[in-house]
């Protein structure tokens, strides 16, 4: 009986979350969710993003399944650092695993590319690096106000989050491209390199290893998609990059992400990249598909592979058969009626 904690969160998070609830709903049987009303209105009411003790609360769960975190009312900074940054740091959530794969049926911007050449697998290293919040300011409010934000990388995060990455090309082509800025960054990523190296060297020799520098990535991405599979990147390099890959998916509201505890010391959370999309909340107009994506993440990580794949099927099925899209994707649908063309398809996925 899988437990999950509920973050539904801020603006479209609070459409989302109930489709791929009801998603998975269709997929399992037996999966117990707790709704926990944390996030920018709960800020309003009491100062805080979450209760001081959130995180005991969430520690007995399986898994967190969160929507979306942030509101023009609560500045950003103060947002994240009281509700996901902490638990993905808190919770050693130290990778960000990140499926960029185009959809059947769904239009890339990418002229002729579709399923065959975009398929690969983005490991972010989720707990420091550009996140790691060293920093301060000085002279508040001086003309010479000055402010720091020191990016701080450690053998052993990049070590544990390369570990993972290798492991996973060893799955999949055997093939892992690391990226990095280490011609202008002279520490932090030259260190990055050596330590991927060495990971690659003594535990991973089948797997071939590719170095990349991140503005060449991106252009990589773009040009020729099809010679990417997994890839691992710093925090800040993989937030931007996987913004891309969302974008060559054909639409923000695609993309999954699961930040993975892999001892399971605590539970991992699983959420979709886009935010809370204030334009469109409360519109019923927001695409579910990420946040139900996610919900397959979600059932592979607590065990329910079955579940996983039918949710997958389905969404290819209603992406390629195309009357159940929403508008920026060129259809009609509702966030709702997205969903429940996708919990049906996952009914039928599991009865054929
Ligand atoms: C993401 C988001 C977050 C991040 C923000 C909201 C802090 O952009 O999950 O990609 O940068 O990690
Ligand atoms: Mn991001």
């Amino acid at each position: 009986m899988p437990r999950i904690a509920v973050i539904a969160g801020d603006g479209v998070g609070k459409e989302v979350i109930p489709a791929g609830i009801r998603v998975m709903e269709a997929a399992a049987e037996g999966l117990e969710f707790e709704e926990l009303p944390w996030g920018s209105e709960y800020y309003e009411q009491t100062g805080r993003m979450m209760p001081a003790d959130a995180l005991e609360i969430l520690q007995p769960f399986d898994a967190i399944y969160l929507g979306a975190c942030g509101w023009p009312t609560v500045p950003d900074h103060l947002s994240l650092w009281g509700l996901l940054l902490p638990i993905r740091k808190a919770f050693e959530q130290y990778v960000n695993v990140r499926p960029v794969r185009c959809l059947p049926g769904i239009k890339s911007p990418l002229a002729g590319r579709g399923p065959d050449d975009v398929d690969m697998v983005f490991i972010r290293e989720n707990t420091e690096g550009e996140y790691s919040g060293t920093g301060g300011r000085v002279h508040v409010g001086h003309p010479q106000e000055l402010a720091v934000e020191v990016p701080v990388f450690t053998k052993h995060a990049i070590a544990r989050c390369a570990r993972y990455a290798f492991q996973l090309a060893h799955e999949r082509d055997r093939h892992l491209i690391s990226v990095t800025k280490s011609n202008a960054s002279r520490y932090a990523y030259v260190l990055w390199d050596e330590v991927v190296a060495e990971v690659g060297e003594s535990e991973f020799p089948e797997v071939r290893v590719e170095k990349m520098l991140v503005d060449a990535m991106a252009a990589r991405m773009v040009m020729r998609p099809d010679t990417i599979d997994v890839v691992v990147a710093s925090n800040l390099f993989a937030d931007i990059l996987t913004d891309l890959g969302a974008a060559i998916q054909g639409s923000m509201g695609l993309a999954a992400s699961a930040n993975i505890n892999p001892e399971r010391d605590h539970p991992s959370l699983f959420e979709p990249v886009h935010g809370s999309a204030p334009d469109i909340a409360g519109q019923n107009r927001a695409n579910p598909i990420g946040a139900i994506w996610s919900g397959a993440l979600l059932l592979r990580h607590v065990g329910d592979e079955a579940a996983a794949v039918a949710i997958e099927e389905a969404i290819d099925r209603v992406a390629l058969q195309g009357d159940f899209l929403t508008a920026e994707l060129g259809g009609t649908a509702g966030t709702k009626e997205v969903g429940e063309a996708i919990a049906r398809e996952v009914k039928a996925v599991l009865t054929a």
